[in-house]
Order: C-alpha cells, then structure tokens, then sequence
C-alpha cells in the first residue's frame, strides 16, 4: 500500500477532515474557501462534473480518490451507472457510505484501495475521475498510470489538484509537500507530462491560481491501430 498524506494513519478522521469534507458538499461555501485560501475559482471542479451525468446507462465510472463522495452530486437515482469510488481513508468511506444511503443510489461500490493499485480490471472503465488526489498522493505519476490501466481505450479522465510553483504567494506559502495531507506535489508542467507519460492524448488543462483543472482521453482502439 503506497502512503502519502495517509502515512500518517486516517489523517481524514481529523477536525480537518470534517471541515473538509462539509465545505466540499456546498460548492458556494467551497468556492468562498477555494476563494479566501487558494485565491482562486473552484467552479471548473463543480462544472466537470456534468461528465457523470452525461456517462451513458451501463457505463463505469471510478472515482478515485472519492473522499466524502461530493462528485456523487452528479450522479442521478435510477441513471444505470456503475460508480465505483476508492479511496484509502477508512474516515472518508464511511462518509461517502452515508451520502450514498441518504440520497438511495444505486450502483455505487466503495472500495477501501491505493490509487496506484486499485483492484479493478484492466480497460474496465469508461469514466475516471481524479479530484483533488494527485498532490496528496506519494507517487501521482504511479496513480495517473493506474487510472489509464482502468480505463477502457477512448476512456476520459476528468481531475483537479492542487500544483506548486513560485508564481503564486499561496503555492510559495500553503501547498508544502510532504505536510499535512500533502504528498508528492507537482507542477503545472509536471501534472501535465505525467498525463502524457501515462498515455492521455492531448490533456486540456486550465488552472485558476494553484488549482488545476484538467481532462484528457486515452486514444481511442482505432487510433493505436489505424488500418
Ligand atoms: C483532498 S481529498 C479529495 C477527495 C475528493 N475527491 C474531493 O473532491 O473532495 C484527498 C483524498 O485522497 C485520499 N487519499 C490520500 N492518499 C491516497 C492514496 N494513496 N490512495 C487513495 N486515496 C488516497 C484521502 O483519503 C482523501 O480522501
């Protein structure tokens, strides 16, 4: 099991944890945080995720790492979708367990795994979703590959992080790797060649102060293969 932020037990299980996990619930309170904190937008986060809406009925989808589940928001009572959200946060399951029971979806699994080593299928996916995972993680490049692993060929990613850099004061003063839940921070530049080191063809990313959004597709069987 690779540990990042979690190397320091069930560090979700915390007052921060709870916080946490509230705010990102509400996105006028997430975006008055992302605002206040990161000084940036955190709509782009909310917006992709009309992608678990649009996923087509049989499709899969696996959210990784899921947190308290507020990408399940997206997902409709009765759409005919298979979710699967991991995560590594004992704390966390049982938070999004609960979101899941309240709204009474159906077809979601929750999975207590590593993102670099979840026990799913090869091209088993359709949908994988990155949120706010990478820069927590010891190995995002590993997690990037697995999500590519999963994923079926034309699959999407759709994700946010957090990146550091020096061109913002908040990355020079907030996002410190290796503290609190931070693991192994990249870049802009880095998220970026990791994606295409992974196999994402054409990543489109945007970024609003040190959040980064991004979305990218694997390619497709007939590309890898023309003729
Ligand atoms: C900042 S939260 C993001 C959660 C959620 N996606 C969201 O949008 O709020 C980071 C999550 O990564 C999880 N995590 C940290 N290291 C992990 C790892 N190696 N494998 C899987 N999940 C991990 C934490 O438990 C936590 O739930």
């Amino acid at each position: 099991m690779q540990f990042g932020s979690m190397g320091r037990g069930d560090y979700y299980a915390s007052p921060f944890g709870i916080a946490y996990s509230t705010y990102m619930e509400r996105p006028r309170l997430s975006g008055l945080v992302a605002w206040l904190v990161w000084g940036g937008d955190v709509r782009p986060y909310y917006e992709s995720m009309a992608a678990i809406a649009k996923a087509a009925p049989d499709s899969t989808i696996v959210d990784c790492p899921c947190g308290a589940g507020p990408a399940l928001r997206a997902l409709r009572p009765g759409q005919g979708i298979r979710y699967v959200a991991v995560d590594l946060s004992p704390s966390m399951l049982r938070r999004a367990r609960r979101r899941v029971d309240r709204r009474d979806l159906q077809g979601v699994e929750l999975l207590h795994a590593d993102a670099a080593r979840i026990p799913l299928p090869a091209e088993s996916a359709d949908l994988f979703l990155s949120y706010w995972g990478l820069h927590c993680f010891p190995d995002p490049p590993a997690a990037l590959a697995e999500a590519a692993r999963i994923l079926r060929p034309g699959g999407r990613l759709v994700g946010a992080a957090l990146v550091k850099g020096r061109d913002n004061l908040r990355q020079r003063l907030l996002i410190r790797p290796w503290r609190g839940d931070f693991g192994r921070v990249g870049t802009a530049a880095e998220v970026s060649d990791w994606l295409e080191a992974a196999g994402f063809a054409d990543p489109q990313i945007e970024r609003s102060g040190p959040m980064l959004f991004f979305a990218a597709q694997l390619p497709s069987r007939d590309r890898e293969n023309p003729g």
